[in-house]
């Protein structure tokens, strides 16, 4: 059973990574590039028009090409479109959202069947962790990101953390003191098209109270300490 199971994942995510190569389906993040291209193109080509249909199902020219050469009616694609006449590659740079949708391509006033669609996402927010402490309990405390996008939490080893779920969104996971105050918590939002770190979280942050008790018991231990190494410590 779990071999068969496994065997079907694995069908699925071949044939949704050969999709996406072939150009079929593509997501991007605003301001990433995009080029999609016919399969084939039987030359001679006397022009070209490639059309974009947004989510309402408005279609308009995004760029055409024939022998008066190129023109691109449309405001949304003004700046930042290019169209290869030989090979009927369309490249859009500087991606906004509104730059989502179904494309398709005429090659000598004849519409392909070949369909691309393009999703275009928001970059995630470089995430920041909220700290809150626990009334009555020193030795933990809590560590919040709160994000809708799939959050991953590491600590310094770069080891994935299991978290829990926060509401109203995103997840926190609790910290324990250790006594080492160089360990660290990140938090990394992903949305398929980008992917942000937080900046990380040291326990010398988390456990101030606890790292200074720590640091006077390791100096009055070790007597012969010198105070430079000490200051170190510090
Ligand atoms: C589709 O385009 C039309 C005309 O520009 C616009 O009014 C409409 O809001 C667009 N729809 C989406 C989902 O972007
Ligand atoms: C990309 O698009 C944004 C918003 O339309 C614009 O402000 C920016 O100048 C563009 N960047 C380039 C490199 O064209
Ligand atoms: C990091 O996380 C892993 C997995 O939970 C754990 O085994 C390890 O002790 C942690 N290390 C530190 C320094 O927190």
């Amino acid at each position: 059973m779990p071999l068969r199971c496994l065997m079907l994942v694995t069908i699925c995510v071949v044939f949704i990574t050969t999709e996406a190569v072939s150009g079929e389906h593509v997501k991007k993040a605003v301001g990433d590039e995009v080029s999609f291209h016919p399969d084939i193109i039987n030359s001679p080509v006397t022009s070209i028009i490639w059309k974009h249909k947004n989510g309402s199902g408005v279609v308009v020219k995004a760029i055409e090409w024939d022998d008066e050469g190129f023109n691109i009616p449309n405001q949304k694609f003004k700046s930042n479109t290019i169209l290869d006449e030989k090979t009927g590659q369309i490249t859009l740079t500087n991606l906004t959202v509104k730059h989502g949708g179904i494309y398709t391509i005429d090659i000598n006033n004849k519409e392909q069947e070949h369909r691309f669609s393009l999703i275009v996402m928001d970059r995630v927010p470089k995430p920041v962790i909220k700290i809150k402490k626990i009334e009555g309990n020193s030795d933990i405390v809590y560590l919040i990101c709160e994000y809708s996008e799939t959050i991953i939490w590491r600590n310094s080893t770069g080891k994935i953390l299991i978290a829990s779920k926060h509401h109203p969104k995103g997840e926190f996971i609790t910290a324990e003191f250790t006594g080492n105050p160089d360990n660290f918590y990140t938090c990394t939002l992903d949305n398929d098209v980008s992917t942000e770190t937080s900046e990380p979280v040291y326990e010398r942050d988390l456990f101030q109270g606890k790292t200074v008790i720590y640091l006077n018991i390791v100096y009055q231990r070790e007597k012969s300490l010198s105070p430079i190494i000490f200051f170190m410590f510090c």
